[in-house]
C-alpha cells in the first residue's frame, strides 16, 4: 500500500476535512499526529514572490511575463524557466508554485493578457507543458490556471463565460488538457467566474466528468482566491482545496456538512487522499523555518534571464538600421516613458519585489557609456502617478491610530504596498496602523503631480501638512483588484535642491470584506510633463545619431483587476514619436507592452523592436538586441490588428465583450486571433506568428508532396538553412488547412512549431510528426474528436500569412478519438 493512502485510512474524518481548506492566505493544514506537513504555495508566474508582502524585504527574480515566454515559442527555454523557478520556489519554502497562466489571449483587452502565453492553444499547450515540466522534474509542484473561459477581468468574480462546447474542447481546455495529459500537472486552479452558469469551482461536469473522469487528472484542483461559493456543491464536484485559508465554505461548516449527512465522507476522503498525494509528490520544507525566505542570486541566473528576455523579443519592422554599428554611434536619443523607469513585469498577483531591474537607459549606458546616450522622457504613460523607488521606512503600529512605539519597522525600495496575509504576525487584519515616510529632493524645480490611493483609509502628507485626504468620502474604484479607489492627485510646485518628507498614513477599513480581501497602499509622484518636455524630446532627438523611443505601458494598465480601455498607446505617446521621427531619420521604436497595440507612426520610423515586460534584465537585454549582442529572436504569439473595429470579439457586441447582465457570450465560437483574421486578412497590423531576425534563412521542404495517412501517422520535414552572415533564430510553423465540408472549421489551425537556432551556413532538419488527430475537429454528437476522408493540406509558414509551401495529407476513413 502506498504511504499516502496508509496515512489517508488512519486519519479521522474531520483531519480529513482539515486539508480541504488552506490554514492561512498561502499554507495548508498539518496533522501534527501523522507527521503530515502543512506546504506553502506561491505566485507565480514570473517568479516566486513568497509569502511576504509585495513592498515586503524578501525579495525575488523577476522572469519574463506569460507573453513574453509565449512569444519565445520555445519550448526548451521555457523547461528551463521552469527548471528555474522551482529554485525560486524553494527559496521561499514553497511546494507549489501558482502558475502558468494559460487562459488564452481572446479580445486583447483581458487586463492579463500579459499574463498568458498565446492567442492559439497549441503554442499555448505546448510551452505549458515544458513550463510544468521543468518546475515539477525539481520537486516544485506546478498549478496551471484558470480552469477554464477567464478571458477578462470584467466582473471577474461573478461573470458567466457562456461557451459551447466546441470552442472549450478544441481551444479553451486544450491547454489544461494537455498539462493533464502530456506533463502530469499536480495542481489546477478554478477560475473566479462562471462557466455556463455555474462557478467552475463547483462545476461538476468540468471537474469531475471532464477533469477526472475523461482525463484520468490524478492532481487537486484548489479555488482561486476566494473564488470558491459552497460547501456542499464545491465538495461534490470535486474542488480539492479551498483557497485562501482559513475556509469560509470549510472549516467548521464542512465538520457540519459532513455531519449532517449534507456532504459524502466518499468525496472528503478522496480530496483529502489527492491533497496527501500532492504533500507525497512536493518537496517539503521543516515547519519550524516555514515562514524564512530567501533569495536566489548568482552570475548564471542573471545571465540566463537576459538571454530569455531576447528570447521573446519580436522585431516587428527594420528598414536596415538594427543592428547598431557600435563602433559608429556617437550619439543615441533615449527618448520615452518607458526609457529610465524599467517596465519589468506587468501588475496584480504575478507582481513580485526584485532586487534590482535594469532600465533601458542604464543598459545603453552601460553598453555604450553615459556620454553616449541623451535622455529625455518626452511625456508620460502613466496610470497613476509613479510610485517612489528609494529607501522608504514602514512603521507598524499595534490598534488603528498610530500610537506609542512602532511594534515592527522595515524598508522597502518602492512606495507601493500589498498586504494579503496581516503584514505583522501577532497583528490582526484590522487592528493595524502604519506610517510609511520617506525624503527626497527632485533634479528640476518646476510643478509636480502627488497621488494617493488605497485599498484602506489613508492620508499622505508633504512636510507634515495634509496633502492629499484618502479617507473622506472613500469609495472603491478601479485599483488593488477594484478594492481600492480611484487615485486622488494633487499638483504642487517643488524646488530643487530642497529637500522634503513625504509620508503616508494608512490603516485597513474596521471590518473585513466578503470575496478577495486585501490592504493595499499606493503614492507617488512625479513632474507634470507637458508641450516644453515634448519639444525638449525633438531637441535631443535633432542632435543625435539615433533616436530611441521607448513607448509602451506599464504593469499599471496591463494588469490583473482591470481590462485595458483599448490599443492605443496612452498619454501623448503617438505624438511623441511622430515628432521624434520628423527630427531624426533614423528612428526606432521600443515596445513595451502586455498586448496589441495600435501603431499610427509605423510608416514614420524606421524599426520597431517589441520587448513585453521581459523581467529585470529588461535594460541589459535591450542594449544586447539594439547593438546586435543578441538576436531578436521572439514570434507574435498573438495577431496584432490595424485597430479594434475588425475584431471579432470587440465588435460593438456588448455581449460578447465585455458582456451583459453577468453573462459573456463567446458565441464568435473558433473565431478568434488568426483563426478569425485569416477571413480579414486587411485588418492585420502584424500577424500571428510573424517576426523578423536579423539574419535570412531559406527553408526547402523535404517531403513529398502528397502522403495518405492512417493511425501510425506521417513525418513532414522542412530544411531550414541560415544564408546569412550572423547567428539566428527561426520558427517553423506548420498550420493544418483542412477540406471543405459540412462543419463549420477555421480556415487554417497551427498544429506543430519548432524553434532553429543556426549559425551562418549551418542546416537542420525539422521534422513534425503528424497524425489524424491533427486533423480533427470535436463533434459533440459523437462525443469525441473526429476527421472525415478528404485532402488536408499541412501547409508550412513563416507566419500565418505567409505560407511557404504545402504538403496534401489524405485521409481515407474517418477517425475518431475519444476525449
Ligand atoms: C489570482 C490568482 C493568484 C491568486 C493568489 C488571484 O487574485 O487570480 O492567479 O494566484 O490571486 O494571489
Amino acid at each position: 500500500m502506498d504511504k499516502a493512502q496508509d496515512i489517508l485510512d488512519k486519519m479521522a474524518s474531520d483531519e480529513q476535512a482539515s486539508l480541504l481548506a488552506g490554514a492561512d492566505f498561502w499554507t495548508t493544514h498539518a496533522v501534527p499526529r501523522l507527521n503530515v506537513p502543512k506546504i506553502k504555495v506561491s505566485d507565480g508566474p514570473n517568479g516566486a514572490r513568497g509569502a511576504g508582502a509585495l513592498g515586503g524585504e524578501v525579495t525575488s527574480n523577476c522572469f519574463p511575463c506569460g507573453i513574453a515566454l509565449g512569444a519565445s515559442w520555445n519550448q526548451k527555454a521555457l523547461y528551463q524557466v521552469g527548471a528555474a523557478l522551482a529554485e525560486e520556489a524553494k527559496a521561499k519554502k514553497a511546494s507549489v508554485l501558482l502558475a502558468p497562466t494559460v487562459n488564452l489571449h481572446r479580445s486583447g483587452l483581458n487586463g492579463r493578457n500579459f499574463e498568458c502565453f498565446s492567442e492559439d492553444p497549441i503554442v499555448t499547450a505546448h510551452l505549458a507543458v515544458s513550463y510544468i515540466t521543468g518546475l515539477q522534474d525539481q520537486g516544485v509542484g506546478a498549478t496551471i490556471k484558470h480552469f477554464v473561459g477567464n478571458e477578462s477581468e470584467f466582473e471577474r468574480q461573478t461573470m458567466s463565460s457562456d461557451i459551447d462546447e466546441r470552442p472549450l474542447r478544441e481551444l479553451y481546455m486544450v491547454p489544461f488538457e494537455a498539462a493533464v495529459k502530456e506533463a502530469g500537472v499536480w495542481a489546477i486552479m478554478s477560475s473566479y467566474n462562471r462557466l455556463n452558469g455555474t462557478y467552475t469551482s463547483e462545476h461538476e461536469w468540468l471537474l469531475s466528468t471532464v477533469l477526472r473522469g475523461e482525463w484520468r487528472y490524478d492532481g487537486i484542483v484548489m479555488s482561486d482566491w476566494y473564488g470558491s461559493h459552497s460547501t456542499v456543491q464545491s465538495v461534490a464536484a470535486g474542488l480539492d482545496l479551498e483557497m485562501p485559508g482559513p475556509g469560509r465554505f470549510r472549516g467548521d461548516r464542512l465538520a457540519r456538512a459532513l455531519h449532517d449527512g449534507e456532504v459524502s465522507a466518499k468525496s472528503v476522503k478522496a480530496s483529502a487522499g489527492r491533497m496527501l498525494k500532492l504533500i507525497e509528490r512536493v518537496e517539503t520544507f521543516d515547519q519550524d523555518t516555514l515562514s524564512e525566505e530567501g533569495s536566489v542570486d548568482t552570475p548564471e541566473l542573471r545571465a540566463f534571464l537576459r538571454d530569455i528576455a531576447a528570447e521573446g523579443a519580436v522585431l516587428l519592422k527594420n528598414d536596415d538600421i538594427l543592428p547598431l554599428q557600435k563602433s559608429e554611434l556617437k550619439s543615441v536619443a533615449a527618448i520615452g516613458p518607458n526609457a529610465a523607469v524599467a517596465r519589468i513585469m506587468g501588475g496584480g498577483s504575478a507582481q513580485i519585489n526584485t532586487a534590482y531591474k535594469i532600465s533601458p537607459l542604464e543598459g545603453l549606458q552601460k553598453a555604450l557609456g553615459a556620454n553616449c546616450v541623451q535622455f529625455a522622457p518626452g511625456c508620460s504613460n502613466n496610470r497613476l502617478v509613479q510610485a517612489i523607488d528609494g529607501t522608504i521606512k514602514v512603521d507598524f503600529f499595534a490598534g488603528r491610530e498610530f500610537a506609542g512605539e512602532p511594534v515592527h519597522s522595515s524598508t522597502s525600495a518602492i512606495s507601493e504596498f500589498l498586504w494579503f496575509d496581516p503584514p505583522v504576525a501577532h497583528l490582526g487584519m484590522t487592528d493595524f496602523s502604519v506610517r510609511v515616510k520617506t525624503t527626497l529632493s527632485v533634479e528640476k524645480s518646476g510643478l509636480y503631480r502627488l497621488g494617493l490611493c488605497n485599498a484602506g483609509l489613508a492620508n499622505l502628507y508633504l512636510d507634515g501638512a495634509l496633502v492629499i485626504d484618502g479617507v473622506e468620502g472613500w469609495q472603491k474604484g478601479e485599483n488593488f483588484f477594484g478594492l481600492g479607489n480611484s487615485e486622488r492627485t494633487v499638483e504642487i510646485p517643488l524646488e530643487s535642491g530642497k529637500s522634503y518628507e513625504i509620508f503616508a498614513e494608512y490603516r485597513p477599513h474596521s471590518a473585513e470584506w466578503e470575496g478577495i480581501d486585501i490592504r493595499a497602499l499606493r503614492f507617488g509622484l512625479e513632474p507634470v510633463l507637458g508641450e516644453a518636455e515634448l519639444a525638449e524630446a525633438e531637441r535631443i532627438a535633432a542632435s543625435a545619431d539615433v533616436a530611441i523611443v521607448f513607448a509602451g505601458r506599464s504593469g499599471e494598465w496591463d494588469t490583473e483587476g482591470l481590462d485595458l480601455p483599448n490599443f492605443d498607446l496612452p498619454g501623448s505617446q503617438n505624438a511623441l514619436i511622430s515628432r521624434v521621427a520628423k527630427a531624426n531619420a533614423n528612428t526606432i521604436v521600443v515596445l513595451q507592452t502586455g498586448g496589441p497595440v495600435t501603431m499610427p507612426w509605423l510608416s514614420e520610423v524606421k524599426a520597431v523592436l517589441q520587448l513585453w515586460y521581459p523581467g529585470q534584465e529588461l535594460g541589459h537585454a535591450v542594449a544586447d538586441i539594439l547593438l546586435g549582442e543578441a538576436e531578436p529572436a521572439g514570434r507574435l504569439p498573438q495577431t496584432f490588428p490595424k485597430g479594434m473595429e475588425d475584431s471579432s470579439v470587440l465588435m460593438q457586441m456588448p455581449e460578447r465583450y465585455p458582456g451583459v447582465d453577468g453573462h459573456v457570450r463567446y458565441d464568435e465560437g473558433l473565431s478568434i486571433g488568426y483563426r478569425h483574421y485569416d477571413r480579414h486578412k486587411g485588418a492585420v497590423l502584424f500577424p500571428f506568428g510573424y517576426g523578423l531576425s536579423y539574419t535570412s534563412f531559406d527553408w526547402t521542404l523535404a517531403s513529398e508532396r502528397a502522403l495518405t495517412i492512417d493511425k501510425s501517422g506521417a513525418v513532414i520535414s522542412v530544411e531550414v538553412e541560415n544564408k546569412g552572415s550572423r547567428s539566428g533564430a527561426d520558427v517553423v510553423q506548420l498550420y493544418m488547412v483542412p477540406p471543405k465540408g459540412s462543419v463549420e472549421r477555421p480556415e487554417k489551425e497551427l498544429r506543430c512549431f519548432e524553434k532553429v537556432k543556426l549559425d551562418p551556413g549551418q542546416k537542420s532538419m525539422v521534422d513534425f510528426s503528424i497524425s489524424p488527430r491533427d486533423l480533427c475537429f470535436y463533434s459533440p454528437e459523437d462525443h469525441a474528436f473526429r476527421a472525415d476522408p478528404g485532402t488536408y493540406q499541412m501547409q508550412i509558414c513563416k507566419n500565418a500569412h505567409e505560407p511557404i509551401g504545402f504538403v496534401s495529407v489524405i485521409l481515407e476513413e474517418t477517425v475518431f478519438y475519444s476525449v
